[in-house]
């Protein structure tokens, strides 16, 4: 996992906990808390730091990933305000995951383990992406889409018919727009 993931999850957790919870946290989790950017560290140490979080502040793990999902991308927003400039509503910036988004940040982060969707597009007011990763990280998907509507002022419902979470072969994230951006 690259390091500016842990980067954004420090900055998360000291903002909205405190630096003494952060420190607590790389502690409870065995681990030294210097992360740069662009270095890569292993997955386990982001398993180990988020169930510390889920102990200490007595949330799922799950729950976890996804508030930082939420918390984390207004932060990528404002450093990579670029590819969401490129977009005037959630869909289409979706949509650009694969092909734009996640094809950048491979270059921008050499050695980035990004995940690829699949959709389906057939319904223009549900989107289907379709997730398989074997870190199973649905629920950061779930705080990113949540977040990058509120990025967008849209208001969306999202769930999961499927999850590997629950044993199927696949994440399938129902995304749908219920008020659009006025
Ligand atoms: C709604 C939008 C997005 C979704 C649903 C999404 C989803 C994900 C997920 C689920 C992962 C975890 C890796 C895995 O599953 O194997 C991931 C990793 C990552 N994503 Fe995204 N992402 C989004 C937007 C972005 C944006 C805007 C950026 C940067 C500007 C970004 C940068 C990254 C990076 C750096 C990683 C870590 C890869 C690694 O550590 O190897 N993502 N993304």
């Amino acid at each position: 996992m690259k390091g500016i993931v842990f980067n954004l999850l420090e900055a998360v957790v000291r903002r909205d906990h405190g630096d003494d919870v952060w420190e607590a946290l790389l502690e409870q989790a065995s681990v030294d808390g210097a992360y740069t950017s662009l270095g890569n560290y292993p997955d386990d140490e982001i398993t180990r730091l988020v169930g510390a979080a889920a102990a200490a502040l007595d949330m799922s793990p799950d729950d976890v990933v996804r508030w930082f999902g939420r918390n984390a991308l207004p932060l990528l927003a404002k450093k990579h305000p670029h590819f969401f400039d490129a977009h005037k509503s959630t869909r289409p910036f979706l949509l650009a995951l694969n092909d734009v988004i996640h094809s950048e940040v491979r270059k921008l982060y050499p050695g980035a383990d990004v995940p690829v969707f699949t959709y389906d597009t057939s319904s223009p007011d549900v989107l289907l992406m379709y997730y398989r990763s074997h870190r199973k990280m649905c629920a950061l998907a779930e705080g990113f889409i949540e977040a990058t509507a509120a990025h967008y002022d849209e208001e969306i419902s999202l769930d999961q018919p499927e999850c590997m979470k629950r044993g199927d072969e696949r994440c399938v994230l129902r995304v749908s727009v219920r008020k659009p951006r006025p």
